[in-house]
Formats: C-alpha cells, sequence, structure tokens
C-alpha cells in the first residue's frame, strides 16, 4: 500500500476516533479536528511532492472530495446558517462576512486542487510542483481559519444563555441527522479506493471500539 494511501487513513482513523455527539456543540469541535487531521495530511502530501514523489491523484481525489462534502457542505454551511446567524442577531458576533469571505476563498482553493486532479493523465502525471505549491497555500489557510474559529466564534458560544443555547443545540442537532450520511458514503469510496489497490479498512483495526455512526 503506498504510503499516500497510508497517510489517507490517518484522516479516516480520526473520524473514527471521533465519536462522541451527544452534543452538537462538541460535534462541531469535533469537526475542527478531523479538519486538522486532513489538513496535516495534505501539508505531508506537499512536503512528498516537493521530495519529487508523484502525486497520487485518486488520493488526492479522495481527500478533495472530504473537503467539499464534508468541510464545505457540513461544517461551514452549519457554521454559516446556523451558528453565525445567531450569534450575530444577538450582538455576540460582529457580521459574518468575514466567515463567508473565508470560506469561499477555501472554496476557490479547493476548487482549484480539483482543477489539477482532473488534469492529470497516465502520461502527463500531476505536477509535483504545482500541487506542493496550492496544498500548501491551502494547509496554511486552513490552519488560520481553524485558529480563528475557535478563539473567536466557538469562545463566544458559553454565553449563550441556557435557552438559546438549547433552541441552537436542537437546531444544530437536526441539522446533524440530515448530514448524518456524508461521513459514511466517504468511507464507502475510501473503502472501493482500497480495494482497487488490494487493501481493505478491515486489516487496520480500530484504534477504540467503533461506537458511532461515523466510524
Ligand atoms: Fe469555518
Ligand atoms: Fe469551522
Amino acid at each position: 500500500m503506498s504510503d499516500w494511501i497510508s497517510e489517507l487513513l490517518t484522516v479516516q482513523e480520526q473520524i473514527r476516533k471521533e465519536t462522541v455527539f451527544d452534543d452538537p456543540i462538541e460535534r462541531l469541535l469535533q469537526e475542527h479536528r478531523i479538519i486538522a487531521a486532513l489538513t496535516c495530511t495534505l501539508e505531508v502530501w506537499s512536503m512528498r511532492a516537493e521530495d519529487g514523489d508523484e502525486v497520487d491523484v485518486e488520493c488526492v481525489d479522495a481527500l478533495v472530495n472530504l473537503l467539499t462534502e464534508f468541510v464545505d457542505e457540513v461544517h461551514h454551511e452549519k457554521e454559516e446558517s446556523l451558528l453565525m446567524p445567531q450569534l450575530v442577531a444577538l450582538g455576540l458576533m460582529p457580521e459574518q462576512e468575514d466567515l463567508r469571505a473565508e470560506h469561499q476563498h477555501e472554496r476557490y482553493l479547493v476548487g482549484a486542487l480539483r482543477y489539477l486532479t482532473r488534469l492529470a493523465e497516465p502520461d502527463d502525471p500531476l505536477s509535483s510542483r504545482r500541487f506542493a505549491t496550492l496544498a500548501r497555500e491551502l494547509v496554511a489557510f486552513q490552519r488560520a481559519h481553524l485558529e480563528s474559529e475557535t478563539r473567536g466564534i466557538y469562545g463566544v458560544l458559553e454565553r449563550l444563555d441556557e435557552g438559546r443555547r438549547a433552541a441552537l443545540k436542537r437546531e444544530l442537532q437536526a441539522f446533524d441527522r440530515r448530514k448524518e450520511p456524508v461521513l459514511r458514503a466517504w468511507r464507502a469510496r475510501l473503502e472501493r479506493l482500497l480495494e482497487r489497490r488490494g487493501g481493505s479498512l478491515e486489516e487496520r483495526p480500530p484504534t477504540e471500539p467503533a461506537t458511532a455512526i461515523w466510524a
């Protein structure tokens, strides 16, 4: 199994570990830890590519799917549609334009990464240099974004009164239930990728009992 796949599997391991989500606000932080794990994977890949390693396009494509379908369409959407409007309405946060602009910039970087993977052909593999440059930029941007949110938005949540916090939790839980299939679908795609390469997720025993629907 290639090193690129092994590093991709560390993201799945992190998803498996983040199993406690009774509290939907804690779940947002779990999502940040998953995003941090996939950012680490992207960083390791960028270093490999800088060292001249050939880019594993299928692995990059799998990570790009996770960045789009989970990070953007689940996590960012939850922040933009549920979390920020509440905090802005209560005067606990300034307008959310900065946050939307950051998410938009990340969409642009992920789109560029997807475009690069689409250009790759067997006789014209993805340029390691172009991949490394873009991946590094995305890693730096993602880390700064996670840090500013953790300091800003998530710190403010504790200032919500009990009633508003309970109402927000109900909305977040309903959202999470609707989006539940997304990580399952990613896991299934990862399993198919591994099968094509002669491996299986089952060959990697979980570090903890798999008790969650995410696992
Ligand atoms: Fe965000
Ligand atoms: Fe976030």
